[in-house]
């Protein structure tokens, strides 16, 4: 069958350079006719990099492999102008399909084109960031994955572990609206307990230490969203939370081997093979309003035996029996 296939494209192809060679101005060769994808992510951090290396190894093995496609990637080191400049540049090279990993990129893609289409990959939440209205049917040119874990779930989760917490700490980074709409149902959810809540944004990198030492000395906890600027700073904001013995309560199971304490959270490895999914199938010619957003249900709890440890925190047996636990 694949012999068969192999000579079939061999004998078309050579039809067709018979064709080209009888007349038509062709600049084609092999690298133009490849399917070209940019792929552009905000930041390199462990969830999104497994997100991107999953996807690619997806696609492979869906068939799309070096041979039908030419995957240019470009991360834009946490800065929106990087992250414009990277997409102008797709648009510009006429690359037949966009991904964009995380919230940030996609606003970027987004706003860069309304022609070429772009998978998202990872969105918390692809509705309230502006992306589109309706996840069910996408009505433009984008569409992809989501990466939306309720908050109360994780929220929840800490007052099992730690019930005694009457006051806690959001930390977040006000450039990303992933982070927003979360930080918000968290906040409404703590009030609604009686549980104290301070909130304090960042607006880059370079604010993550000193915004997250006064944090961590006024509370009894820190929780964060599925923001990308903590999650690049992990390292730092385990050590104050270890040193002001509180726990972290992050929102993917990459925070917590980083460092942070305990969450709830998807698999991403899962994502990224869905988004491959998708992309496979734009290739193949379905249209954007026939892909639904993806959505994944399944949650587990990933807890950090290290961190738990340097906290003195014993998790309970109900707990511990189903998480997964990071050293
Ligand atoms: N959901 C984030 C967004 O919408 C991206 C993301 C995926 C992420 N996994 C993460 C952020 C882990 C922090 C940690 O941009």
């Amino acid at each position: 069958m694949y012999t068969m296939k192999k000579i079939c494209s061999f004998v078309l192809a050579s039809a067709l350079t018979a064709v080209c060679f009888s007349g038509c101005d062709s600049t084609s060769n092999d690298m133009e006719e490849k399917f070209q994808i940019g792929v552009v992510q905000i930041i390199e951090h462990t969830s999104l990099n497994t997100i991107r290396e999953t996807m690619l190894e997806e696609l492979e093995k869906l068939g799309l492999d070096e041979s039908k496609v030419e995957i240019d990637y470009k991360n834009a080191a946490n800065d929106q102008a990087n992250l414009n400049t990277i997409c102008q540049k797709f648009v510009s090279d006429q690359k037949d399909l966009i991904v964009a990993i995380a919230t940030p990129s996609a606003l970027a893609a987004a706003n860069a084109t309304e022609d070429i289409p772009i998978v998202f990959s990872a969105v918390t939440d692809p509705v309230s960031s502006g992306l589109m209205s309706d996840m069910e049917h996408p009505d433009s040119n984008i569409t992809g994955t989501s990466d939306f874990v309720d908050a109360e779930k994780i929220l929840e989760l800490a007052f099992q572990i730690t019930p005694d917490i009457q006051s806690m700490g959001l930390l977040y980074c006000s450039s990303e609206p992933n982070s927003k709409v979360v930080i918000d149902k968290a906040k409404a959810y703590l009030e609604a307990k009686n549980v104290d809540v301070k909130i304090k944004a960042v607006t880059n990198d370079a604010e993550i230490q000193q915004a997250g030492t006064s944090l961590a000395s006024e509370v009894d906890a820190m929780f964060s969203p599925i923001d990308n600027t903590v999650a690049n700073n992990m390292s730092i904001l385990s050590e104050i939370c270890v040193d002001k013995k509180i726990p972290f309560y992050v929102s993917a199971d990459s925070m917590v081997s980083d460092g942070g304490f305990a969450t709830e959270g998807i698999n991403y490895v899962d994502l990224g093979q869905k988004t491959a999914e998708i992309v496979k199938q734009i290739y193949d010619g379905t249209a954007i309003a026939d892909i639904p957003v993806v959505i994944l249900k399944d949650t587990k709890t990933y807890i950090n035996q290290t961190v738990a440890s340097q906290l003195g925190i014993t998790i309970p047996e109900d707990i511990s029996q189903s998480a997964t636990f990071f050293e």
